[in-house]
């Protein structure tokens, strides 16, 4: 035991310190694969779901994650999330919703139908964004994507110039980070 100057024995560091370095590397990966500093706030959650209101067309989710807007949406919608662990955890907690382990990406390309998306992948700091916007261009040319949600940390418009209509429709305090809510529509 280390005796430091103020005569205060120094606490366990060496039997404490692993633990702490590993569950902060875990939170912090965690951090990093979800994109946010934690899944979304119920109030976002519920934001996004009133600007999804009651859609006649079909709803799909992009990006899943644990499922913290997918429990606000309407019933049928279909929500695709990538990463399996997550996916499993959704498959779980859903037992009736149709919830898809792929990539938003491919399920853009094959939407058949006019179809309302949510998307909570994040669009700064993802390497991939490009391909997602890509796709969403894709699928409103092709008459399949007809509104889209989603929400961003900064006041950054991730979809503009792809819908007639582009919209940032609210601010959530309530959400770590706040967020931006944005609503586009052909
Ligand atoms: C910021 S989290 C959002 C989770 C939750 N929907 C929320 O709002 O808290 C983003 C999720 O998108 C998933 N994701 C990222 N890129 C994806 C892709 N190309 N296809 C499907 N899911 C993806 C990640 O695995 C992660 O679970």
């Amino acid at each position: 035991m280390s005796i430091n100057p103020v005569g205060v024995s120094a606490p366990a560091l060496s039997a404490a310190s692993p633990k702490a370095v590993t569950r902060l590397a875990g939170f912090l990966s965690s951090c990093a694969s979800i994109g946010a500093i934690c899944e979304s706030s119920p109030w976002l959650a519920r934001r996004i779901a009133e600007a999804v209101g009651g859609a006649s067309s079909p709803v799909v989710e992009l990006g899943a994650g644990y499922g913290s807007v997918t429990a606000y949406l309407p019933e049928p919608t279909v929500s695709i999330e990538r990463d399996t662990r997550r996916y499993q955890h959704l498959k779980a907690t859903f037992p009736n919703r149709m919830i898809l382990n792929s990539c938003a990406v491919i399920i853009l390309n094959e939407l058949q139908k006019p179809t309302v998306i949510v998307s909570s992948i994040p669009n700064v700091n993802n390497l991939e964004f490009g391909a997602l916007r890509a796709g969403v261009t894709r699928a409103v040319e092709a008459g399949t994507v007809k509104q889209l949600i989603s929400y961003t940390y900064f006041p950054v418009n991730p979809f503009g110039g792809i819908f007639a209509k582009s919209e940032m429709i609210g601010f959530e305090i309530l959400n770590l980070p706040p967020a931006f809510v944005w609503n586009y529509s052909c």
